[in-house]
């Protein structure tokens, strides 16, 4: 799916992170498997990933997050008509967490649902409610995205554990004066989604009971290099734009190598590059708007910022949009 935004304006005009306050390092993780810090650190680029507590669920992470998003934006839960909450970790199957956030935040007239697709889910859920505001269903969209992928690893899996960290973002969708998304491509290779799965997580009988992350990483790595890139150049192209034009490019952060390798093929300059999974690990869903919150808190988000996000994932999937930053410009409801 493709396509370029034709009608009104429409940006995010609120953003909030949050992630648990729990800290576990590479060294501890060699305490409980056979891997080293030296290991993962030149696989992977992560240092350290952040934990839930276990009575923490995906919407204790991801209500700070969008309290904080609301109040950038100047609003408060009654004011919306939309909650999207993108998780593969939803506190349960039903009822849907965004249906437990909006009645936190006392979004009496929201329509509050989930949307699964894998750490792309963010990037889905910035497209649907981009779509419901440009058809005019909608006017404020709260959009969610959060993983507390912890609660579902194998703990004595070398392979998974190390990659994995628990937190979430959140931000308001609105009319604005002018700038805001100009497009989206999405996609999904449902033949590979062996390579990253869960199974025996819904209605399928496996023989294996284990409901733990199961991931093939080196078809993942391919499939991640190759959609990164051409997801990136497809939407840009949609839009009009090239390479040089993007002043901040937030990639998912899955592992530093696949960064690197995506930014160099699309021949994106290191400082316009934003990364922390060092400190964050692949927190899933929450990684792309944790990564928008660090490129706020470093000043790299300024009003005309030309910035593109690219995210992938199960499924498997892929996500891409370009987004003229506004710094807020909302027009008055
Ligand atoms: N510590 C030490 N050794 C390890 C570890 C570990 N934590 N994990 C695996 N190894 C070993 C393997 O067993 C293997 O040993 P062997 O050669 O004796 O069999 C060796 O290291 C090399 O394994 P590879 O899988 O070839 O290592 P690779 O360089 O491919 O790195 C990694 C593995 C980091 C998982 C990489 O494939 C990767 O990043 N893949 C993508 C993973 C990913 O991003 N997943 C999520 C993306 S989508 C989403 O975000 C949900």
């Amino acid at each position: 799916m493709i396509g370029s935004a034709n009608g009104r304006p429409i940006s995010i005009t609120g953003l909030g992170c949050y992630v648990p306050e729990r800290i576990l390092t590479n060294d501890e993780l060699a305490e409980m498997v056979d891997t080293s810090d030296e290991w993962i650190v030149e696989r992977t680029g992560i240092r350290e990933r952040r934990i839930a507590a276990p009575e923490q669920a995906m919407s204790d992470l991801a209500l700070p997050a969008c309290k904080q998003a609301l109040e950038q934006a100047g609003l408060d839960g009654a004011d919306l008509d939309l909650i999207i909450m993108a998780t593969v970790t939803p506190d349960m199957a039903f009822p849907a967490t965004a249906a437990i956030l909006g009645d936190q935040l006392g979004a009496v007239d929201a329509a509050c649902y989930d949307l699964s697709a894998g750490c792309t889910g963010f990037m889905y859920a910035l497209a649907q409610a981009y779509g419901m505001l440009a058809g005019g269903l909608a006017e404020r969209a709260l959009v969610v995205g959060g993983d507390v992928l912890s609660k579902i690893l194998d703990w004595t899996d070398r392979s998974t554990m190390v990659l994995f960290g628990d937190g979430a973002g959140a931000v308001v969708l609105q009319n604005v004066e002018a700038g805001g998304f100009l497009g989206f491509e999405l996609g999904a290779e449902g033949a590979g989604g062996i390579h990253l799965w869960l199974p025996g997580s819904g209605s399928r009988v496996f023989d294996d009971p284990e409901k733990y992350v199961k991931m093939n990483g080196r078809e993942v790595f391919k499939f991640a290099t190759r959609v990164l890139v051409s997801s990136a150049e497809k939407v840009l192209k949609e839009c009009g734009k090239s390479v040089e034009d993007v002043d901040v490019y937030v990639p998912h952060q899955a592992n530093v190598r696949i960064i690197d390798h995506a930014a160099r093929k699309l021949g994106i300059p290191e400082e316009r590059i934003v990364v922390n999974v060092d400190r964050y690990g692949n927190t899933s869903s929450g990684s792309i708007p944790l990564a928008l919150a660090d490129a706020e808190a470093d000043g790299r988000l300024q009003k005309g910022s030309l910035v593109l996000m690219t995210g992938m994932g199960a499924g498997l999937t892929w996500g891409s949009s370009l987004i003229e930053w506004t710094n807020g410009g909302m027009i008055a409801a």
